[in-house]
């Protein structure tokens, strides 16, 4: 089983980005954390982060002809505005998760609303960096 694991904007900041609300730990602390999660699993996973929303919807029409079996995603800012990676999500038909580390529903008004949801199986949020292991192992459990 082969997951793609896709972060939009800022989320490379991890830890120097406002650290009370998305906390102290990297990026790359978090690639480690789903990394040995998945290898538990079995799971091949692949990541892929960009400030970029083209690049994101580009690497969601990739990840149809790579043959990916499901997609992790937290589109960060682009939640809340981009109709591309909605359609980008509809047209690959991959079964995927939304995740969030805050708990947008508890913050400004426009962060609750979410292009993207109603394309994903499940929506995890305000769980921090273990939100991705809650999507990894549900969605691991879906596809088995
Ligand atoms: C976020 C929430 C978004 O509103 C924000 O723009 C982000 C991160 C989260 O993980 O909590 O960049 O998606």
């Amino acid at each position: 089983m082969k997951l793609l694991i896709i972060n939009g904007p800022n989320i490379n900041m991890l830890g120097i980005r406002e650290p009370d609300i998305y906390g102290t730990e990297s990026y790359e602390t978090l690639v480690k954390m789903i990394t040995g999660r998945a290898e538990e699993l079995s799971v091949s996973v692949v990541f892929f982060q960009s400030n970029h929303e083209g690049a994101i919807v580009d690497a969601i029409q990739q990840a149809y002809f790579d043959g990916t079996d499901g997609i992790i995603i937290n589109p960060a800012a682009y939640t809340h505005t981009s109709i591309a990676i909605a359609d980008a999500l509809k047209a690959v038909d991959i079964p995927a998760v939304e995740v969030h580390i805050s708990d947008v529903s508890k913050r400004e008004a426009f962060r609750q609303i979410s292009y993207v949801r109603e394309c994903c199986l499940k929506t995890v949020m305000g769980e921090g960096l273990r939100g991705y292991i809650t999507a990894l192992d549900f969605l691991a459990g879906e596809l088995k």
